[in-house]
């Protein structure tokens, strides 16, 4: 692995527009490997790639009948079916409305005993043969998944506290700071890079300072998206706001 290695970096016109480019490049991926294992992001970022998907399902017959899917984390400490829990957003977004089989879609349970889910995860994720395909959206912080400011490059999956800015950033929508869960359970940073392939989607204004830091500051664990940058398949996916700090 090369941490030198310059990834390939997008500006679309719109996020929607690199979100069409990105599920093209999804469903041919799926007609060369029908049960190929993705690695799904939820947040804001990823909302226009889902629609596009459910499109390409509808109106072009694009198949999820054998595709396997790992999300990245989940909240712990959530009730089954909450509408706040990742695995509701994603049904909502992506897996009612496609044919994915409910056993190949995998997602850490909210209201599990911690411990034990890491291990059924990790080993879910192992038996699985790991991620073909790896979307990322990228915290303001510079986390990928929940691994937060300070996660190594060899953390794995497990469980983790929430940072407060990363707690703060979700209290709106869930009602107040009080209801925001302290912990979740995440892909570990070096599972994410054993992915064979990764694709990072960034929009906004709000995320240029990070997607400059990613890519032209330090790589360390103060901003682990930087981890990224020894990836030998990265391609990232920018509108031209968050690509507006890049020096380059
Ligand atoms: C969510 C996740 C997070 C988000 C990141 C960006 O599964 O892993 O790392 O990708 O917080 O969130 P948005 O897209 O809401 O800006």
């Amino acid at each position: 692995m090369n941490a030198a290695l310059t990834p390939g970096i997008e500006v679309h016109a719109s996020r929607e527009a690199a979100c069409r480019a990105l599920a093209r490049e999804i469903a041919a991926l799926l007609h060369a490997k029908p049960g190929a294992v993705l690695g799904l992001p939820t947040g804001n970022t990823p909302e226009p790639l889902y629609r596009e998907l459910v499109r390409l399902h509808r109106e072009e017959r694009l198949s999820f009948a054998r595709t396997r899917s790992f999300n990245l984390d989940e909240y712990l400490g959530l009730p089954a079916g909450d509408p706040h829990s990742f695995r509701v957003r994603m049904q909502q977004q992506l897996f009612a409305e496609t044919d994915f089989a409910p056993q190949n879609v995998h997602i850490p349970h909210s209201d599990a005993d911690a411990e034990p889910e890491v291990r059924r995860y990790a080993g879910s994720l192992a038996a699985a043969g790991g991620i073909d395909l790896q979307v990322l959206g990228i915290g303001r912080n510079g986390h990928i998944g929940f691994n937060e400011p300070g996660s190594a490059r060899e953390s794995r999956t497990r469980v983790v506290a929430l940072a407060p800015e990363t707690r703060a950033g979700a209290a709106p929508s869930f009602g107040g700071l009080a209801h925001v869960p302290e912990r979740a359970i995440t892909l570990g940073v070096a599972d994410i890079l054993e992915a064979r392939t990764i694709r990072v989607l960034a929009f906004g204004k709000a995320k240029a300072e990070i997607v400059q830091r990613m890519l032209e500051g330090p790589i360390g664990p103060a901003c682990p998206a930087s981890f990224l940058r020894g990836h030998g398949d990265l391609r990232l996916l920018l509108d031209a706001e968050a690509a507006g700090g890049l020096r380059r």
